[in-house]
């Protein structure tokens, strides 16, 4: 097993430097297109000045007849249309389909320089990964590619999450992991038919008043994938990925939409996709720390002096885990104004 030490991690004093990082690039909402689609990739130039990934679709939601013009309709985008440096990534077809060996062999042959992550669906275990970084490194060197592709892997089976860890670490080129919540209701059979976010029926209830389990009382909706995006947190911050939320399919509730993005960016998720425009901005706002929790993180960590002890501050105490937590929301702010 390799190293998995993380970029999550602050080193503890004195620790050796970590071995293996993804390097840190914004990618707080990654906005799927569909190549094939002449409308949507006219606006390609205008929305990549406002996201920080543009991802080409190649899988579901692009009609298996256009799945050739998808795939062709990429390779030119990548070769004209000027991006200005925006990162541009792919999901590529899963790999039980007919078409993803084409995928690969001709994005990676033909703008494997232009691309920067291959979003690779419906991935089981960490065999899918081995398959498809074998198949990458004779491909790279076929098409003249001059630095490996990273791989990011849709956790949407329930094999998938079975073997969310050793996914992560299957091989240096993984980036990270994003939720499939459609694909995984439907694998383990869940009674939704919702694309993520929560359930009308799925709630906890207010005790009763007095024992009469008649009377009103409120209820709070609960996450159906709560489990599932703790899992994948900790398996991707073993391995020093990248943990993501994925679709929210009612592009109209936008409420909610900045509910569930919220819920996921908490619990450590960096990033999120955006289907629609009106989420680039939800995701802009939720995945980037809020400045009271910049100002708060920074009061602390300069009251803690060397990062040990303890002080009180405003009633509370704080101690050498919080100058940790602090530093996560400070770590985040650096970056990403970087
Ligand atoms: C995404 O691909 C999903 O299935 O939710
Ligand atoms: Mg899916």
């Amino acid at each position: 097993m390799r190293n998995p030490k993380t970029f999550f991690r602050p080193l503890a004093v004195g620790a050796p430097a970590p071995v293996r990082e993804v390097p840190f690039r914004p990618s707080r909402m990654l906005h799927f297109f569909d190549p094939s689609n002449a409308k949507m990739v006219a606006k390609l130039p205008d929305l990549a000045s406002k996201v920080d990934v543009l991802l080409g679709n190649l899988e579901d939601a692009v009609q298996a007849v256009n799945k050739d013009a998808a795939r062709a309709g990429l390779v030119d985008v990548a070769r004209t249309v000027d991006l200005g440096g925006t990162q541009l990534w792919t999901r590529i077809n899963s790999l039980d389909s007919p078409w993803a060996l084409d995928d690969l062999t001709t994005l990676v042959t033909e703008i494997g320089n232009e691309l920067d992550v291959i979003m690779v669906p419906k991935v089981e275990g960490p065999e899918d990964i081995h398959y498809v970084d074998r198949l990458l490194a004779q491909l790279e060197v076929k098409g003249g590619v001059r630095k490996p592709l990273l791989v990011h892997a849709i956790l949407e089976t329930a094999s998938g999450v079975a073997q969310v860890e050793e996914i992560a670490l299957a091989s240096p080129r993984m980036q990270g992991i994003s939720l499939g919540p459609a694909d995984l209701g439907a694998d383990r059979r869940m009674k939704t038919t919702r694309a993520g976010g929560g359930h009308p029926w799925y709630l906890v209830r207010e005790d009763p008043v007095d024992s009469d389990v008649h009377a009103p009382r409120a209820t709070y909706l609960q996450d159906v994938y709560h489990y599932t995006i703790g899992r994948m947190v900790d398996a991707c911050v073993q391995a020093g990925i990248y943990p993501y939320y994925g679709p929210f399919g009612d592009i109209g509730d936008v409420v909610a939409c900045e509910d569930q993005f919220r819920n996921a960016y908490l619990m450590g998720c960096v990033g999120t996709w955006s289907l629609h425009p009106v989420q680039i901005d939800i995701a802009r706002r939720v995945f980037s720390p809020d400045v009271s929790e910049v100002a708060w993180a920074r009061r602390v960590v300069d009251a803690m002096g060397d990062g040990t002890g303890a002080v009180m501050i405003d009633g509370k105490m704080q101690d050498d885990a919080s100058v940790k937590m602090c530093r996560v929301t400070l770590d985040l702010a650096a970056e990403l104004a970087e």
